[in-house]
């Protein structure tokens, strides 16, 4: 009796379950929120924006879980900020790199928005910007909408005519913007999206290409809300943004990729001022200045009440035995410790180099470019052996 009921219990979840080919790695929510990231601990030198990236001694007030159990990661809007001087905010990397075979889950319930901020959910390789980047969730200022994109070196390329439901923004990969894609579904970005409850993306970093999907709230699919230990993706239709191989060779330009998040403010591309203008500035006329006179100095309190974000979760999905690997590509074996085997750099805890807690103005201090290409390395990655998909059925 007993063998026969556990029998047809077992039939009865036989399709959901075979259908859910993509397995859990990793889960980064609750209070575990924050294990298995390294914090930035310097001044933004990528984008050239006016933050120091705090290190985790430092990060108590902008990086922690709420009473309810959601992660919040934000710009500082309790300090006066003198001239000249930059303002504290967070970036934070996976300790982990997620090889091609993966799907990252995303679930935020606020993103951070106003003038002057720029957020970003993003994977890198280890040899950033080499091997590859995947904007993910990425806006400015007051922009209503979501922008996605791929960073490469020069060959990869969005394929045109692709079924997707965003808009391009430019094929070339290898270019300063990379190829963008806009966001065409409602509230995937900025006052709506928190008002809207926020919503789900879910991206899949596969050799048959990448492709980033968005649904507000309302439209999180099932297959999302009830993933835990597998995850079907096979009925999410067409997604926002579609990167197919045709035009790409996924291996070639993306080695294993870590999730970053971070704030900045200004910089290269919400500091911009036809950019700052566009959504910000009240009209009046803006300068290179503008963006961060008006912003990042003085008390910044309301300017930054809304600049957080707030996340029920990321989670990690993989075909791939290997998905979780170091960062010199060797299979991490135990994944959802949330511990830091591989650890890339020390970043977080390096020591400051010129600029971190000296005082710069919101003049650009480098020459870096956001996603621009430096170097001309190729990316040629070697990837861990081992091809094997873990396939949760075969628990069964
Ligand atoms: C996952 O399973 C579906 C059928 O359920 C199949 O079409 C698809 O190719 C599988 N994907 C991978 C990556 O194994
Ligand atoms: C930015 O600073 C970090 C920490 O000092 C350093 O490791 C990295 O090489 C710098 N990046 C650039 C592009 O200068
Ligand atoms: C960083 O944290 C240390 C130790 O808690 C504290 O003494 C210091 O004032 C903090 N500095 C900043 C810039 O927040
Ligand atoms: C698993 O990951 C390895 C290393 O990134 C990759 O070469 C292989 O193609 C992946 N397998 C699948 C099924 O995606
Ligand atoms: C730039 O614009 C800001 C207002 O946005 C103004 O306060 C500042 O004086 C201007 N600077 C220059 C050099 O015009
Ligand atoms: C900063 O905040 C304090 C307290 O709210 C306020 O009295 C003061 O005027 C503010 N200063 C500036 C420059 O906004
Ligand atoms: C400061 O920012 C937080 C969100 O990070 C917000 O809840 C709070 O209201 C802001 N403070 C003020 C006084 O606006
Ligand atoms: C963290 O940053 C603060 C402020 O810059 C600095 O005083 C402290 O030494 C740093 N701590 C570590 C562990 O790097
Ligand atoms: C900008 O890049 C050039 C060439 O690489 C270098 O000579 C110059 O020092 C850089 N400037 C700054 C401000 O980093």
């Amino acid at each position: 009796m007993k063998a026969a009921v556990s029998l047809t219990a077992l039939l009865a979840l036989v399709p959901t379950v075979l259908a859910g080919n993509f397995s859990l790695v990793q889960d980064f929510s609750g209070n575990g929120f924050f294990d298995g990231w390294t914090f930035y601990g310097n001044f933004d030198n990528l984008t050239n924006g006016d933050v120091t990236y705090v290190n985790q001694t430092n990060a108590t007030n902008l990086a922690y879980v709420s009473d309810a159990g959601t992660a919040i990661i934000k710009v500082d809007n309790t300090t006066f900020v003198p001239y000249n001087d930059k303002r504290n905010s967070v970036r934070i990397t996976t300790n982990d790199y997620f090889t091609v075979g993966t799907v990252w889950i995303i679930d935020a319930v606020h993103l951070p928005f106003g003038c002057s901020v720029w957020p970003s959910i993003w994977t890198k390789g280890n040899d950033w910007p080499n091997n590859g980047e995947i904007d993910i969730i990425e806006g400015v200022n007051q922009m209503t909408f979501n922008q996605m994109a791929l960073h490469t070196l020069t060959g990869c390329s969005a394929a045109t005519g692709t079924d997707e439901t965003g808009t391009s923004g430019g094929n070339d990969c290898s270019v300063a913007a990379g190829c963008t894609v806009i966001e065409n579904t409602p509230n995937s970005y900025g006052q709506s999206f928190a008002s809207n409850g926020g919503g789900v993306w879910a991206t899949q970093f596969d050799v048959t290409g990448i492709f980033i999907w968005f649904w507000g709230r309302a439209n999180v699919p099932a297959s999302v809300t009830s993933a835990t230990d597998s995850l079907d993706i096979s009925t999410w239709g067409p997604p926002s943004a579609a990167y197919p191989a045709s035009s790409c060779n996924i291996p070639q330009f993306f080695g294993a990729q870590q999730i970053v998040l971070d704030i900045t403010l200004c910089g290269d591309w919400a500091g911009v001022p036809s950019v700052y203008q566009s959504t910000c500035g009240n009209g009046e006329a803006v300068n290179a200045s503008s963006c961060y006179l008006d912003n990042v100095i003085n008390n910044g309190t309301s300017q930054y009440a809304d600049a957080y974000f707030e996340l029920n979760y990321i989670r990690a999905f993989s075909v791939n035995s290997t998905a979780v690997v170091g960062s010199d590509g060797t299979p991490v074996t135990s994944t959802e410790a949330g511990g830091s085997p591989g650890s890339p750099t020390s970043s977080g805890s390096g020591s400051s180099p010129s600029g971190s807690g000296g005082s710069n103005d919101n003049n650009n201090n480098n020459n870096n470019t956001n996603g621009a290409l430096v170097g001309g390395v190729s990316p040629g990655r070697v990837y861990a052996a081992g091809v094997l998909c873990a396939l949760a059925w075969i628990l069964l």
